[in-house]
């Protein structure tokens, strides 16, 4: 059997030359540059089944080598090869479709076996079994120049101590960019408690976070430890923190400062060991300058401050989410629906007010509904149309919304939240819907 050539992408000169001698005695044909220019170059003209990349390696990064090698040839089996700390490995399997990642310094035998791997990939499948190439759900997706920038910040503040302050439309992953913060950090053995800060009744936060002791309110009646103190050594996650009101913000500033907790009733405090990791829909800087949040206290909050962009500025991600929502949902719910070409740029031209969190609610709902298992720029107009149905002309109930939402709840196996959330309506107009049609 002939080897495939092989594309090895590194700008370390003494490394490229090692794996290029080694994977040349072992067989292979090797085509080795320095550059991601000189990749994407040689890309252009030549389809590679393979291709052995460095992450970083100038202004440009291996994310480029692996869509430039995938839209020359979409079968292309790319290896990232990382560098340093932890980040890496989760940009390169937030991978635009990596097959797989090594980490430096790795000796050659694994990179060998990594490469064998991928070919065997590549021999025409008997069964579909592509498993294990589905990512695990808590990954981010995303190699836009926006998004990069944003691994590589979370790569550097992940190990350390610092409060980070995350910014964004809702949708846009922030507490999965909380998470993973915590998971690349010396406390990922430790809690990670998110705390909506929105949802919670001012007169409730206080005894939420610091904790209370028996009888020091009504209704205690037994002490109450604190998710302070319940996530020492771990990370608390402060989501829409903008919505605290100011008696809270002068609390919680006095946290930062000492980093110790008093419980409600209590007479002592106690020193607790924890990063704070916040976020918000709102525009701090207006809340700040309006007075309603205390400045002090948003300076000791944004050490650290990451902005996230919302998905229609960065519409390069559309393809690669679209795509891996796809393979999820059509895995999930054993469906082989495909995704058109005009389905993909009619995704790509909408402008996503609900962000990533509302693309995939809509690939779910067209897994599960595209007519023919073939999502057209036509489907996906349909369904954006109908998502944001109006519950105003609901009133004649069409025979193929009823269709509708008997294959989404045979779909959703009958679970009546989901099928809701698929249809992308509330679950109380879905139950008078249903029992409209006799199905409740
Ligand atoms: N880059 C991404 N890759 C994969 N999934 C994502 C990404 N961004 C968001 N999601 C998905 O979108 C949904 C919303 O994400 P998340 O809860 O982190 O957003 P959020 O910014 O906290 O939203 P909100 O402000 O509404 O609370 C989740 O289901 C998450 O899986
Ligand atoms: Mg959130």
């Amino acid at each position: 059997m002939t080897k495939p050539p092989i594309l090895v992408v590194e700008d370390d000169s003494s490394v490229r030359t090692t794996i290029t001698t080694f994977l040349e005695l072992e067989g292979y044909t090797v085509d080795a540059v320095a550059s991601t220019g000189a990749a994407i170059e040689k890309l252009a003209g030549h389809s590679y089944p393979l291709v052995l990349s460095d992450i970083y390696i100038d202004e440009r990064t291996g994310l480029d080598v692996l869509n430039a090698a995938k839209k020359s040839n979409p079968a292309c089996a790319v290896i990232m090869m990382t560098g340093r700390g932890t980040m890496e490995t989760v940009m390169a399997a937030t991978r635009g479709g990596a097959f797989d990642y090594i980490a430096k310094p790795f000796d050659l035998d694994t990179l060998l076996e990594t490469v064998r791997k991928a070919e065997a990939s590549m021999a025409p499948a008997e069964d579909e079994d592509d498993d294990d190439e589905v990512l695990p759900s808590s990954e981010m997706i995303g190699s836009s120049a926006e998004m990069v920038q944003i691994y590589k910040t979370i790569s550097r503040v992940a190990p350390t101590d610092a409060t980070v302050m995350i910014e964004g439309e809702t949708g846009t992953g922030k507490e999965m960019i909380a998470r993973m913060i915590h998971h690349n950090s010396p406390r990922a053995a430790h809690p990670f408690v998110p705390v909506d800060c929105g949802s919670i009744p001012a007169s409730l936060l206080e005894s939420e976070l610091f904790g209370a002791m028996r009888g020091s309110y009504t209704g205690a009646d037994r002490d109450r430890v604190g998710v302070f103190e319940a996530a020492h050594r771990g990370t608390v996650f402060l989501d829409e923190i903008g919505d605290i009101d100011g008696t809270f913000q002068l609390k919680l500033l006095r946290f930062l400062q000492e980093k110790e907790v008093r419980p409600l009733g209590a007479s002592k405090a106690k020193p607790v060991d924890v990063r704070i990791v916040a976020a918000t829909n709102r525009d701090m800087k207006k809340l700040v300058d309006e007075g309603v949040f205390r400045e002090d206290l948003w300076f000791r909050l944004n050490v650290v401050p990451l902005q996230l962009p919302p998905l229609r500025e960065r519409r390069g991600d559309v393809a690669l989410l679209a795509r891996t929502f796809l393979r999820r949902y059509n895995d999930r719910y054993h469906q082989t629906t495909v995704l058109l070409d005009s389905g993909l740029r009619a995704l790509e031209d909408y402008t996503w007010p609900g962000n990533v969190r509302q693309l995939q609610h809509m690939v779910e709902r067209l897994s599960i509904l595209a007519p023919q298992g073939r999502i057209s720029d036509e489907a996906v107009r349909d369904a954006i149309a109908d998502s944001q149905f109006n519950e105003a002309d609901g009133e004649t109930l069409a025979e193929t919304e009823k269709e509708q939402i008997r294959r989404v709840m045979a779909a959703a196996n009958n679970n009546k939240s989901r099928a809701a959330k698929i249809l992308g309506i509330e679950r109380k107009t879905l139950y008078r819907k249903l029992e409209k049609m006799g199905l409740s």
